[in-house]
């Protein structure tokens, strides 16, 4: 398999058209509300060369006029911007937000085995993660993790690297080199008691010294977070001495960054938690009694949390990365998006690669929905059974808005809005009507000779409504119908 031209154009800001000004036109969809999609046809949006929106236009009657009307009311000249415009049936989409990932285990994808949790952890993924200290290999990793992601429309991505330095400063260098938004961790583990001796901080000190190591090479390279952000990375409880929680906690305060960790994922790491913290009254109270629950705190999983762990958490307004693909395929659990939500607690998406298999939010979305079916069908007939599915709207919500609360960006991407970052995906669906005959780039031919272009598995036929079309793309859709990828109004990613 080639990776596509991912990341290839890398045309810096401010070098699109004479001003860096950029036009887009045609329809655009994005989550007007939790419950609803917004589609706006025959818009325009403008994007200055700092790759944030400075104009929309909706309601003129044709994208020409629209057009027009946002040039002249931003007072760019036609000639000054790179105009980009949807062919039929194509729509601008926000860029996709994986708010748990793990790009040192990229090359495990799909190698789980029968294994849980804790198994997994010792067999596979430590001895992957401890192999990145070889930077060459490092490097071949992160920059397949970042390229595939970006493919699939990941414009932004908490990651998790490892506990090396070197190789953690790496994926902060390849992100801002190939364009992903990123928020970067350095693992954190120094517990003798579940860290190999081959992989694990040599104490608390080192572990503190080490992040702040991190947090300066980022700050060198960006120095205002605008691209890649540290992110403070406890591994879990069971990896973490009390001193590096506490001392993890006091950077998170006194530098507010964000942190993420994991909590509540499978029965014997929950059981590890309590013979490791008899004094805590719950995992979530480990955290928080540690001083590591705040509003800037991503946990993943969070499955088999209690009432008061929920409550808890909504309290100081942590948020959640809900992971279905790995929590299928390591036998996790089946998180309660629903239940979470009616809590008030904030929820993304997260691939959780490799503990998931799928580099694709897309898919992680398409996962939401199916496992929110199967916590409704375990709540018998009536009302909440009901509630507990997902709808397209919603779990579409959780892969951009959602996510976008998840890492504290809301206010700057995840929808269209004025003001906002232009981190966007173009989706081309396959059209039935002119696939048959059309031939292009990608065409391929049948064993009865005609040609077809490889639209990837979304037939449209043509008669489909807006709401139906993307349904068909979030249960049938894959990278072959991500077209293109821009993060900051620079375009990172594109197929043709
Ligand atoms: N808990 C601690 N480390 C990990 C990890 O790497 N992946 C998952 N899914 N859970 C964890
Ligand atoms: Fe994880």
């Amino acid at each position: 398999m080639v990776l596509s031209s991912a990341a290839r154009p890398s045309r810096p800001n401010g070098s699109n058209g004479p001003n860096g000004n950029q036009l887009f036109l045609g329809t655009f969809v994005h989550s007007k509300t939790r419950e609803e999609l917004e589609f706006l046809h025959d818009a325009a949006v403008a994007v200055d060369g700092r790759g944030q929106i400075a104009g929309i236009d909706a309601a003129s009657g044709g994208v020409e006029a629209a057009k027009e009307k946002l040039l002249r009311r931003l007072g760019w000249g036609e000639g000054e911007v790179d105009v980009h415009a949807c062919e039929p049936g194509q729509f601008f989409f926000p860029g996709f937000i994986d708010t748990h990932l793990h790009a040192s285990q990229y090359p495990n994808v799909g190698i789980f085995g029968k294994t849980t949790l804790l198994g997994w952890l010792e067999r596979y993924t430590f001895p992957l993660e401890a192999s990145l200290k070889d930077l060459a290999k490092a490097r071949q990793v992160y920059t397949a993790c970042v390229r595939r992601t970006l493919a699939h429309g990941t414009t932004t991505a908490a990651y998790y690297a490892t506990i090396d330095v070197a190789a953690t400063n790496l994926l902060a260098d390849l992100c801002l080199a190939l364009g992903q938004r990123a928020f970067i961790g350095r693992v954190c583990m120094d517990s003798a008691e579940l860290c190999p001796d081959y992989y694990r901080d040599e104490s608390p000190e080192e572990s503190l010294r080490a992040t702040l190591e991190t947090i300066a090479h980022i700050k060198h390279i960006d120095p205002k977070y605008e691209i890649v952000s540290p992110i403070l990375t406890p591994r879990f409880a069971p990896s973490c001495s009390g001193e590096s929680m506490r001392g993890l906690a006091e950077i998170h305060r006194q530098q507010d960054l964000p942190l993420q960790t994991h909590i509540s994922e499978n029965a014997g790491e929950i059981q590890l938690v309590a013979d490791l913290f008899p004094e805590a009254g719950s995992y979530a109270d480990v955290y928080d009694s540690h001083g590591l629950l705040t509003a800037k705190t991503i946990l993943a999983h969070a499955i088999h949390l209690t009432e008061e762990e929920a409550r808890l958490i909504a309290t100081r307004r942590s948020k959640v990365a809900h992971c279905p693909c790995s929590n299928s395929a390591i036998t996790s659990g089946e998180a309660r998006v629903r239940w979470l939500w009616d809590k008030g607690i904030d929820v993304g998406l997260g691939t959780d690669m490799s503990g998931g298999y799928s580099p694709s939010i897309l898919d992680a979305a398409r996962q939401a929905a199916l496992v929110s079916r199967h916590v409704a069908m375990r709540l018998g007939e009536g009302e909440a059974r009901e509630r507990s599915k997902l709808t397209v709207e919603e779990v579409l919500y959780l892969a951009t808005r959602g996510g976008a609360r998840v890492v504290g960006l809301e206010y700057s991407i995840g929808g269209f809005e004025v003001g906002m970052q232009w981190d966007a995906q173009l989706v081309g669906l396959g059209s039935v009507e002119e696939g048959s005959t059309r031939e292009g780039e990608g065409a391929q031919e049948t064993a009865a000779g005609d040609r077809f272009e490889d639209g990837g598995n979304v037939d449209v036929f043509g008669w489909e409504t807006w709401d139906e079309r993307m349904a068909k793309w979030l249960f049938s859709g894959d990278d072959r119908n991500t077209k293109k990828v821009w993060v900051k109004g620079r375009l990172v990613h594109s197929r043709a």
